[in-house]
């Protein structure tokens, strides 16, 4: 017997309705804010990835899943979706088009990571991103279309958090500083090893250690904000301005800096009071350097990530009631061989009809295609012919929610499927 491998997961039958309704309210708010749909490969050249996250995060080190093809090419499984959606971007001439480009997707992504609850290492995230125009208001727009979303699912408890790691000049002074207070520090000397690396390449990522003997250390570390150059400040004042009037409540985190390495000025995170461990339910932000390092010309560009299998357990947790779609769906049964071909015929009817119906086997007692009708949500059973096999006009409307039994004939049944369709 083959099981699944550790941190993939099935989504079977009954966990469906969550996903359709998660797409079924992404879809349509991606819509009414203006995005387009666009779907990118599930692996694409490991240099793309490289490049685009950085070769210092944990995701590009640790955890891509990368392999050599029959064809000795270096290839990456998409371990995130904004670098695939900027070479898209760049390939296809996009910046032809009216600017900005507002692309959404909804796909899997691949990190060998430690899998736990909420950690997988195949997730699917739905993401947007909009390319080409670099002002605050776009990314306070994406921040209000994460929260939006979040709140039509019927969300309750989640908290933005919001900071800006300012523009490259900015972040090569904060850096300076913040190495200076690590080595300064008592922190230097600690066991972190993590942080012993995260200072030799990728200093900004020490702020996001979660070892309990760095956390002092990082609370008096110095804030990025103070290294903000005016036009940082001024960009972050008009994306919380932007916050302010869609009356979204946010906090500021002069500690968020994310796991990539593309973010400039604003990055913000959106977590769940519920779960307290892998919380964050969106992650993103602007990243006004990435289709330049990738080959393009210098375009900014801002968006978002979320993680839909989070999203539909706080959807689970919370116990969101998902709203029925279409719950009329009929089960034909005959009750002898001589009403089979007419119940076929009015199963086809119903179908002509767009209702979902199916047919129960002829060798099925009543009882048990009651027991089939009910495990899988029919709201109705018509039967058809009766103990006497030579009346076949008998035909028995049940409604499963009512129990209400009624005798049609076939124009009333006909009615009744028009009626409901
Ligand atoms: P990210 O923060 O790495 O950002 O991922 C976005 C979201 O994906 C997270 O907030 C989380 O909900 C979910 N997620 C991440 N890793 C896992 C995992 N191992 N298992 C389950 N869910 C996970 C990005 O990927 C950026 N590309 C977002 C972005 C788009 N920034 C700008 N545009």
């Amino acid at each position: 017997m083959f099981n699944l491998i550790r941190g993939t997961k099935d989504i079977l039958p009954q966990d469906q309705k969550y996903w359709d309704y998660f797409k079924d309210n992404a879809f349509k708010l991606a819509d009414i804010y203006g995005f387009e749909r666009i779907d990118t490969p599930t692996f694409e050249m490991t240099d793309l990835f490289l490049r685009g996250i950085g070769i210092g995060t944990d995701i590009v080190n640790k955890e891509t899943y990368t392999f050599l093809d029959r064809g000795e090419n270096n290839i990456t499984l998409r371990p995130e979706g904004t670098a695939s959606v900027c070479r898209a971007y760049i390939q296809n001439g996009m910046h032809n088009d009216a600017q900005p480009k507002k692309l959404y997707y909804f796909t899997s992504i691949f990190r060998y990571e430690r899998p736990q609850s909420g950690r997988l290492r195949e997730h699917h995230q739905f993401g947007i991103e909009t390319i080409g125009n670099n002002d605050p208001e776009l990314d306070g727009e994406i921040i209000n279309f994460a929260w939006t979303l979040l709140k039509k699912i019927g969300l309750k408890q989640i908290n933005l958090k919001i900071n800006t790691i300012g523009n490259k000049n900015d972040r090569n002074h904060y850096i300076k500083s913040l190495s200076k207070y690590y080595l300064e520090s008592k922190w230097s000397s600690s066991e972190c090893k993590d942080c012993e690396q995260r200072i030799k390449i990728n200093p900004l990522r020490i702020l996001d250690c979660k070892n309990n003997d760095c956390q002092n250390f990082i609370a008096s570390a110095p804030a990025m904000v103070d290294y903000a150059s005016k036009s940082t400040l001024e960009h972050f004042e008009k994306v919380k301005s932007y916050l302010d009037l869609s009356e979204i409540p946010y906090t500021i985190d002069s500690k968020l800096v994310r796991g990539l390495d593309y973010y400039t000025n604003t990055v913000f995170e959106i977590t769940s009071d519920q779960n307290k461990s892998q919380n964050a339910l969106v992650g993103g932000g602007r990243y006004d350097g990435l289709i330049e390092q990738l080959g393009g010309s210098s375009t900014p560009g801002s968006g978002f990530g979320m993680g839909v299998e989070r999203v539909i357990n706080e959807i689970i947790s919370s116990k969101i009631e998902i709203p029925s779609k279409n719950r009329e769906k009929i089960l034909f049964t005959s009750i002898n061989k001589k009403s089979f071909e007419q119940t076929i015929k009015f199963k086809l009817l119903a179908r002509n009809n767009n209702i979902k119906s199916e047919l129960s086997t002829i060798n099925r007692s009543l009882k048990s295609t009651m027991r089939y009708a009910n495990n899988k949500d029919f709201s109705h059973i018509v039967i058809v012919g009766d103990n006497d096999e030579k009346n076949l006009n008998y035909i028995s409307i049940k409604n499963l929610s009512t129990g209400k039994q009624s005798n049609v004939n076939e124009k009333k049944l006909s009615h009744f499927l028009n009626k409901i369709q």
